[in-house]
């Protein structure tokens, strides 16, 4: 679809919103979902440089405010920036206000943003639009940080409007959100489907990471089928160093026919992965590693088959900072 497509499809949305008495009714919601349902999944995130995504009339951004260094407050609607810039007067040194094209984030640089957080409004945004903004998180967030995203779980009118639905949630499932996002790169950290307006699971809380990159990869290692790395046979073995502690997810791969996969650091075994299925597959191997460097094998697993793939590597950094208080 063009962007200009695109941009009607955002505006139709966006021309709804630019004056609503619903602004006012659910000011009075905020301090209870920011307890219940909010906080429990952004808690462990990095405020420090925050996007409001879709702000409104500011009734997050009181929240967002306290724990951010920067927040950028983007809306689609003039009307919506102008009454935050009057809500904020006066104790909005930290904020920058955005009116942007209702899909993109251009006022916003490559991996400078440690929090793009987005609530009650992207229920209302059409598919393509979503997957606009999930390219353009990769594109703003900075490697290891997150994007927490309320959208629609709705899926009961495919051809119909939005409009009609629903709570004027627009079309978007769970499994569809997350087939985008990782499609763009994102990894999926916890979804929750909630109920919205007295409609049970209408809606969903998703919590997103962009990866750190795999750090430079050595050692002896096939690449192949679109694989990080695969170690065909025991003579194969690749490494990697880790700078600092963390935790390390590899999507590793299995066919029925594959051997084992070991991860070693300074002689100890860190994790074994062995899938033994008829259906090739991927899954995450989590494990806890230190400083210095990782190395991964192919094992055989007694059937004279070794041979290991991976598919990615990504990094979390251990962090010492506690979660902000309610
Ligand atoms: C239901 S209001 C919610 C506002 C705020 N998030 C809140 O919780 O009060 C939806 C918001 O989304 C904004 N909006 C609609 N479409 C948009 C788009 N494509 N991009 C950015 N903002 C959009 C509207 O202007 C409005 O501020």
């Amino acid at each position: 679809m063009s962007n200009k497509a695109i941009g009607a499809l955002a505006k139709e949305v966006g021309d709804d919103w630019k004056e609503h008495a619903y602004y006012e009714d659910v000011e009075r919601f905020m301090p209870d979902a920011w307890k219940n349902l909010i906080l429990p999944v952004i808690g462990g995130c990095d405020f420090t440089t925050t996007v409001d995504l879709a702000a409104g009339h500011g009734r997050n951004t009181e929240f967002l405010l306290p724990l951010a260094r920067t927040l950028h407050i983007v809306d689609i609607n003039k009307e919506n920036i102008e009454f935050c810039r009057r809500r904020f007067k006066g104790r909005d040194s930290k904020i920058r206000y955005v009116v942007n094209d209702g899909s993109s984030l251009s006022a916003l640089r490559g991996d400078s943003v440690t929090l793009v957080y987005c609530f009650d409004a992207m229920v209302h945004f059409d598919s393509d639009v979503v997957r606009n903004y999930l390219r353009e998180f990769f594109r703003i967030l900075e490697p290891g940080s997150h994007a927490f995203i309320h959208h629609s779980n709705y899926t009961g009118n495919p051809c119909g409007k939005w409009m009609d639905n629903p709570n004027i949630r627009n079309f978007m499932s769970k499994e569809l959100f997350a087939h985008y996002a990782h499609k763009e790169g994102l990894t999926i950290v916890s979804q929750k489907v909630i109920e919205w307006g007295g409609h049970p699971e209408l809606d969903c809380l998703s919590l997103l990471r962009k990866p750190n990159p795999p750090q430079r990869i050595g050692g002896s290692y096939t690449r192949r089928d679109g694989m990080l790395l695969v170690l065909a046979g025991a003579h194969e073995s690749a490494k990697f160093t880790l700078a600092r502690p963390g935790t390390v997810t590899l999507e590793a791969h299995a066919h029925a026919w594959c051997g084992r996969l070991v991860v070693k650091q300074e002689g100890r075994v860190l994790a074994t992965f062995e899938v033994n299925e008829e259906q090739p597959q991927s899954k995450p191997c989590v494990f806890e590693a230190e400083a210095g460097e990782v190395s991964l094998h192919a094992e055989d697993r007694g059937d004279g088959r070794s041979e290991a793939w991976v598919k990615n590597i990504d990094i979390e950094w251990r962090k010492a900072s506690a979660a902000p208080q309610a």
